[in-house]
C-alpha cells in the first residue's frame, strides 16, 4: 500500500541522475573508476585505509565472518533486537548467532549480558549501532579484549555517527555499512566494509568477485568466492551521496528535533535522546517507545490508526530469536533477554526521512496525539 507519508524516502538530486547517466554513457557498467573512486571516499570520510564496496549490508556481513575464518563449531554473540541479517550472516558460514540482551536505553548490546554469553566456542562478537546511536564501545571492546574475540562493528544504521568524537565504523576489526534507500545515504542497494588490514582487504576484494586474487585473470578463482559486487551505477550514486552526508545528516538532525518538540507533551510516548554523553547520533530512524503502561496491543493498535490516516510506522524491531526462521536454532527461541522483548512490544518506528517538512511531522504526532487520548 502507498501511504500519503511514507516511512522513508531517499534524497535524490539532479547531482546523483547526473552521475548515474554519465555512466550510462560509457562503456564501463561494472568493476571500473567510479567502483575506486566510491571506495576512496568513503575511506577517507572515516579516515581509513580501506573500504570494500559490495552488493549489500548483508553481503558485507557475511564476507567479514568469512575472512576472520569464522565458521562451523564457532559462536558469534549478536543483538536480537535488530534487523535479522546480523545474525543470518553468522549461520550462512555455519556459525552458530548466540543472542545477547541490550541497554535499555541505547537499545544496543549491554556488555554484561555479552560477557554472561561467552563461552569456550565463542570467535567474535558483532556489534551494531542501532538507530544510529553509538554502542558503548569502551564497556563492549574490554569485553572482548578481555576474551580475545574478533570484533565486527555493523554500521548499517549509523554512517556518521561518534563516540568519543570517533566516527563509529572504525573501532572493530572490520566494519560493515548499507545503502538501502531508507538508510541515511543509499546507493539503491550496495554495502561497504571498512578494515586497517590490507590482507583483510584484499581477501574481501577477491571474495566479492568470485574468489578470483588480484593475480588471477578472469576465469581462474583461487578460492570459493561469490558475486557481491557494487555496479558503477550504484558507486556513482554513492559518490555523491557521501559528498552530501553532512548536509543529509544536518537535515536528519532537525526532523529528529521536530519530532522531539512535538512529542514532548505526551506523557505515555518515550522520545529517543536527541543526544548522549560522549556520542553523536546519525539519525537512521525516529523510533517512540510507549511506557510501560502501554502493552503490545496497545502499540498496534496506535500503528493501525496512523495506517487508516495513510500514515506508514513500522516495528522496529521483532526480536530474532522469535521469528519462525529461528524456531529450529537450539537455544534460541527459548533465549532469556528480557529487556529486548519488553522494548520490542512498545517500539514503533515513525516516518523519517531528510525532507519531512515540520507541517507533515505536526500531522504525524497530531494523529498519535489523537490515537492515545491526548488533545492534539
Ligand atoms: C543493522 C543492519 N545490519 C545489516 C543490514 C543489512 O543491509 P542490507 O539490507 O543492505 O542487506 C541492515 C539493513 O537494514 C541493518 O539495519
Amino acid at each position: 500500500m502507498s501511504y500519503r507519508i511514507p516511512l522513508s524516502s531517499p534524497d535524490i538530486t539532479e547531482a546523483e541522475i547526473a552521475a548515474v547517466t554519465a555512466v550510462l554513457r560509457t562503456n564501463t557498467l561494472s568493476l571500473g573508476r567510479k567502483l575506486d573512486e566510491f571506495e576512496q571516499v568513503f575511506a577517507s570520510f572515516h579516515n581509513m585505509p580501506y573500504a570494500v564496496a559490495v552488493s549489500s549490508g548483508t553481503a558485507a556481513l557475511h564476507l567479514a565472518l568469512l575472512a576472520l575464518n569464522i565458521g562451523t563449531g564457532d559462536e558469534v554473540i549478536v543483538p536480537s533486537f535488530t534487523f535479522i541479517a546480523v545474525a543470518n550472516a553468522v549461520r550462512y558460514v555455519g556459525a552458530t548467532p548466540v543472542f545477547a540482551d541490550i541497554d535499555a536505553d541505547t537499545l544496543n548490546l549491554d556488555a554484561r549480558s555479552v560477557s554472561a554469553a561467552i563461552t569456550p566456542r565463542t570467535k567474535a562478537v558483532i556489534v551494531v549501532h542501532t538507530f544510529g546511536v553509538p554502542a558503548d564501545m569502551d564497556a563492549l571492546l574490554s569485553v572482548t579484549r578481555h576474551h580475545h574475540l574478533a570484533v565486527i562493528e555493523d554500521a548499517c544504521e549509523a554512517i556518521g555517527a561518534a563516540y568519543n568524537e570517533q566516527l563509529v565504523g572504525t573501532f572493530a576489526d572490520i566494519s560493515t555499512f548499507a545503502f538501502y534507500p531508507n538508510k541515511q545515504m543509499t546507493t539503491g542497494e550496495g554495502g561497504m566494509l571498512l578494515t586497517r588490514d590490507a590482507g583483510i582487504a584484499d581477501r574481501l576484494r577477491a571474495l566479492r568477485n568470485q574468489g578470483r586474487y588480484a593475480t588471477d585473470d578472469w576465469l581462474q578463482h583461487s578460492e570459493l568466492g561469490y558475486n557481491y559486487r557494487l555496479s558503477e551505477l550504484a558507486c556513482a550514486l554513492g559518490v555523491e551521496q557521501v559528498r552530501r552526508l553532512p548536509s543529509m545528516l544536518a537535515a536528519r538532525d532537525e526532523v529528529a528535533a521536530a519530532y522531539d518538540r512535538l512529542l514532548c507533551g505526551m506523557p505515555n510516548v518515550q522520545r529517543p535522546p536527541l543526544s548522549l554523553p560522549n556520542s553523536r547520533v546519525s539519525w537512521f530512524v525516529y523510533v517512540i517507545r510507549l511506557d510501560a503502561t502501554c502493552t503490545s496491543a496497545d502499540r498496534d493498535q496506535l500503528m493501525a490508526s496512523l495506517k487508516r490516516q495513510g500514515i506508514a510506522s513500522g516495528r522496529y524491531f521483532a526480536p530474532i530469536h522469535l521469528q519462525p526462521a529461528y524456531a529450529d536454532l537450539p537455544g534460541a527461541p527459548t533465549a532469556r533477554l528480557d529487556v529486548t522483548e519488553m522494548v520490542a512490544q512498545r517500539t514503533l518506528a515513525l516516518p523519517f526521512f531528510n525532507k519531512l517538512s515540520p507541517e507533515q511531522a505536526a500531522e504525524v504526532t497530531n494523529a498519535i496525539a489523537g490515537a492515545l487520548g491526548y488533545s492534539a
